[in-house]
């Protein structure tokens, strides 16, 4: 069923869509990327793709603007290259903080991306752990915003006397949902930002003395809000304290940041290639490949998702999983 699946590897993490394309047994269409001398992106689609469903496997990750181009540009080609129907696999979602206007004068940046998508052709998106659900409305077409923790927090199921914490109140419906899995309490950190890309811990809401802690987010950017999460909590009399994240865009101080004592391990997914430069021993990649080849054939053959994704909870819950406490 799966050989007429058509997959297309953007160049941000090309081994995250090797490992898909092996999963399914599917072999990437060859493509040519490459940036001009002035900067421009070129992108040729090296075999017909005439009449294919094709899959485009590409995050828009740092550096966002060119990766994102690059998406614009490869759908573009496909989308004049007659492809019957394109769906964007999109690991990680730049842009995706940018959600509201917090102050007046500001863009809502990721609608704009979402109409730049849309407009370049996409049918479908599919991608993980969006950093706010509402972004999916950003688009007039289906997007399929999945749970990563389920599969990154399956390993640590087993730890005695865990609390999951939110390392802001934003996070505290994921923390929710995957305290409810392992019948675990909440804490809630109460972070502030005094200006972009600095982090303020004002109170930990929750008990945290004697616990493992598990703190969870979508992004760990320069990791400023961990080590900030992981130092409050210490001070409060927490045991192990593991983080838990989805995509590891790890800028700036991040490899700092992350090497803070108070961090015993950091478990992050493959949605963004880790380069050698910023890995630490105590990070854990997780991969998403085998979940993502599942959705690919099941929106390949119109199936439902619904039993693949509550098959993930499934394997990580300590409750009885039904479509209706799903
Ligand atoms: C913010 O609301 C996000 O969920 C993350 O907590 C944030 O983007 C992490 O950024 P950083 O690692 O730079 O503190």
């Amino acid at each position: 069923m799966t050989e007429n699946i058509t997959l297309i590897s953007g160049s941000s993490n090309p081994e995250f869509a090797k490992k898909v394309s092996e999963c399914l047994g599917v072999p990437l269409t060859p493509i040519e990327t490459k940036r001009f001398n002035d900067g421009e992106t070129y992108a040729h689609i090296l075999e017909s793709v005439r009449g294919h469903h094709v899959f485009v496997i590409h995050s828009t990750s740092p550096p966002v603007n060119d990766t994102l181009m690059e998406l614009l540009i490869v759908v573009d080609a496909l989308k004049r290259a007659s492809a019957k129907e394109i769906t964007a696999v999109i690991p990680y979602f730049g842009y995706a903080r940018q959600d509201r206007k917090a102050r007046s004068r500001e863009p809502i940046t990721a609608k704009l991306v979402a109409s730049l998508i849309e407009r370049a052709g996409v049918d479908r998106v599919v991608t993980f752990d969006l950093h706010v659900d509402q972004i999916q409305g950003f688009f007039d077409i289906p997007v399929d915003n999945l749970e990563a923790m389920p599969i990154l927090a399956k390993p640590l199921s087993a730890i005695k006397d865990l609390t999951i914490v939110s390392p802001d109140v934003g996070g505290a419906k994921r923390a929710r949902r995957l305290a409810k899995d392992l019948d675990a309490p909440i804490a809630l950190i109460d972070k502030r930002r005094p200006a972009h890309g600095k982090v303020e811990t004002v109170n930990v809401i929750g008990d945290v003395k004697g616990r493992n802690c598990i703190i969870i987010d979508d992004i760990i950017d320069s990791g400023g809000t961990m080590a900030n999460a992981a130092r409050e909590l210490k001070k409060r009399g927490a045991k192990d304290i593991i983080l838990c994240a989805t995509h590891a865009v790890l800028s700036g101080a991040a490899k700092q940041n992350l090497s803070e004592k108070a961090i015993k391990e950091v478990i992050v997914a493959d949605t963004i290639h880790i380069s050698k430069e910023k890995m630490l021993p105590k990070i854990k990649v997780v991969s998403l490949a085998q979940f993502t080849a599942e959705l690919i054939t099941s929106i390949f053959k119109g199936a439902p998702m619904g039993v693949i994704v509550r098959g993930k909870h499934e394997q990580v819950s300590k409750r009885e999983y039904t479509e209706e406490n799903a």
